[in-house]
């Protein structure tokens, strides 16, 4: 049975920037909003950030949006565009107030203020020094806002569709008119009938082995977009955030650095006084996790393969690991079996976000190509976004500043056109291609496993398109990706039930983490330079001259088509990256 819903506002997503979206939204009294999410909202990925959310608020010692916004910038290798660095450097200020009004418990310093940390890549007057913008909730301030916005939206009243799996867009003469829709419970699509459709379903870090992300991260919207022909913008900036747990890849954050952690090689040295001279280990996250594949590469890991690195917080009193770290604490001596308060943790680095994503000026609109051409009635935000603010690599902590600050404008803005637009008619077979796409899987041959699949693209990604690329590795991945996707043709679904089939919703998963996959493969391919988290061996320097602009990605036909996107430049001349 067709199942049928309408909504002036749909989000598709339930973290931080899909329920700051919803809020946002639903003060239009004039709008209806609901809000879609594949898992139970309070379990989105948002609630996994740990150490802060950049701000500078100058609580600890003085700070200011410039110094954020610069820090933005050269932390992205000049590849952010500018006016959208310094927007956002000052709006973050006023979101964070907001949250605090809104009853999220941040830590405190003695006289009741917002607590700030330390962060990678936050610095004063320019890089001279670091400085305290990270305002945190321990080391579960992500977990913080999650449950704050989701009380929020409640009392607000925003409409729930929980489990619920969106496998396509409509997009009809150009325009967004909604989505539709598998609810996992029953078996059954539903079409959610739009004006404004607010995209924000977070990342894609399982398409990589050692990953800090959930299972659920499989860059759903990220590829049923680019099915509907809107290209998506810079996938090959990839970050891998230095402190994974050895071998799990849970995250342990960068907020430990900030409170003083060091990493050190196999000889006890503290590496990172060598490629960081000023800001040490609180160098950017790209810099640092090339450091450690460095320190490893020459035989200075640790261990009896020598092949992770250890993060020492040794020195720090018990009392502030156990207080201000808490949940990494336990995750070490839980996953480990170390104690951080006395020994040394093995770390790794760990893929952990997609700088790049579904391309969106700084309205969050989401644009179709180079010349800035609006989808109307489509909007993103968040981890799923590329509004260009992180640039090559993103500074920790502009995560949860990104989820705030464009959540809100998304809301914002979708429901102000919702409110001044009518209903688009929808296509009368507008569940036909999702429906066929799962009766394929339903009765596809069975000659392949998604889990054989899966874990052979997140290996040999992991091999070809990590830290580290060059043509032969990323040309032999173009190949892996083709093979991959022709087996993915064979696949089956041995459970033929209607209710809870999580065995299709994997199967259609790995569908869209091969699309994100060949994304990033082919982005990377063609970007014959070195910036940010992009490191060809092959091109080791920065090519400002052929590179300073955005990748954009379009499928076409069986493969993909690649054009470009100049970056707004403003103050900030690129420079050399040096810390
Ligand atoms: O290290 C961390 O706490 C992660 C923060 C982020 O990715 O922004």
């Amino acid at each position: 049975m067709k199942r049928a819903h309408r909504y002036d506002v749909i989000v598709v997503g339930a973290g931080g920037a899909g329920l700051m979206a919803a809020r946002y939204a639903a003060q239009n009294p004039n709008v209806s909003v609901a809000v879609i999410s594949k898992l139970y909202p309070t379990r989105s990925h948002t609630g996994a950030a740990q150490g802060g959310v950049g701000a500078a608020l100058g609580n600890i010692t003085e700070d200011r949006p410039e110094w954020h916004a610069f820090d933005t910038i050269k932390g992205g290798d000049y590849l952010t565009d500018q006016d959208v660095a310094e927007a956002f450097a000052y709006e973050v200020i006023d979101a964070v107030y907001e949250l605090e009004h809104m009853g999220l418990p941040f830590s405190r310093t003695p006289d009741g203020r917002i607590a700030q940390r330390k962060f990678g890549g936050h610095t004063r007057e320019f890089g001279k020094s670091a400085v305290e913008r990270a305002c945190y909730a321990a080391d579960r301030t992500g977990h913080m806002i999650l449950q704050t916005l989701y009380q929020q939206s409640i009392k607000d009243n925003v409409t729930f569709f929980n489990e619920f799996h969106v496998l396509d867009i409509v997009i009809v003469d150009g325009e967004c008119r909604g989505v539709v829709a598998f609810e996992l419970a029953t078996g059954e699509l539903h079409t959610f009938h739009a004006k404004s459709t607010v995209i924000a379903s977070g990342g894609n870090g399982r398409m990589f082995k050692v990953t800090s992300n959930a299972h659920a991260l499989t860059g759903d919207l990220m590829s049923v977009v680019y099915r509907r022909g809107i290209p998506i913008e810079d996938p090959e900036f990839y970050q891998f955030h230095p402190t994974g747990l050895y071998r799990i890849g849970v995250l342990l954050t960068e907020g430990a650095r900030g409170e003083g952690g060091i990493l050190r090689n196999g000889s006890g040295e503290r590496f990172m006084e060598r490629y960081a001279p000023t800001i040490k280990d609180l160098a950017p996250r790209d810099m640092v996790s090339r450091a450690m594949y460095f320190e490893i590469r020459d035989g200075n890991g640790v261990g009896p393969d020598k092949d992770y690195i250890h993060l020492d917080l040794t020195h720090i009193d018990r009392e502030i690991i156990e207080s201000r770290l808490p949940d990494i604490t336990e995750f070490a001596r839980i996953y480990l079996g170390v104690d951080p308060v006395t020994e040394p943790v093995p770390v790794q680095p760990t893929a952990h976000y997609a700088m790049g994503g579904i391309p969106t000026n700084i309205d969050t609109e989401v644009i179709r190509d180079g010349n800035d051409t609006v989808v109307p009635g489509l909007y993103a935000a968040g981890e799923v976004a590329c509004a260009s603010l992180h640039g090559a690599n993103r500074l920790g902590t502009n995560s949860l500043g990104d989820l705030i600050v464009f959540g809100r404008r998304a809301g914002v803005n979708a429901a102000r056109f919702a409110a001044a637009s009518p209903y688009g008619e929808l296509p009368k077979t507008v569940q036909d291609y999702t429906h066929e796409l799962l009766q394929r899987l339903r009765h596809g041959l069975g000659k392949e496993k998604v889990a054989h699949i899966r874990k052979e693209l997140q290996t040999t990604m992991m091999d070809h398109a990590s830290v580290f690329r060059t043509q032969e590795t990323l040309s032999r991945q173009v190949e892996i990706l083709r093979e991959l996707k022709e087996r993915y043709q064979s696949v089956g679904v041995e459970d033929g039930g209607q209710q809870y089939n999580t065995e299709l919703m994997e199967a259609v998963e790995l569908g869209f983490l091969l699309d994100n996959a060949e994304q990033l493969v082919h982005g990377a391919l063609n970007r014959t330079e070195s910036r940010g988290a992009h490191s060809r061996e092959d091109y080791k320097e920065r090519d400002d001259d052929s590179w300073l602009k955005h990748t954009l990605i379009y499928r076409e036909g069986d493969g993909v088509r690649i054009d470009f996107k100049p970056v707004t430049l403003g103050k900030y001349e690129p420079k050399p990256r040096v810390y």
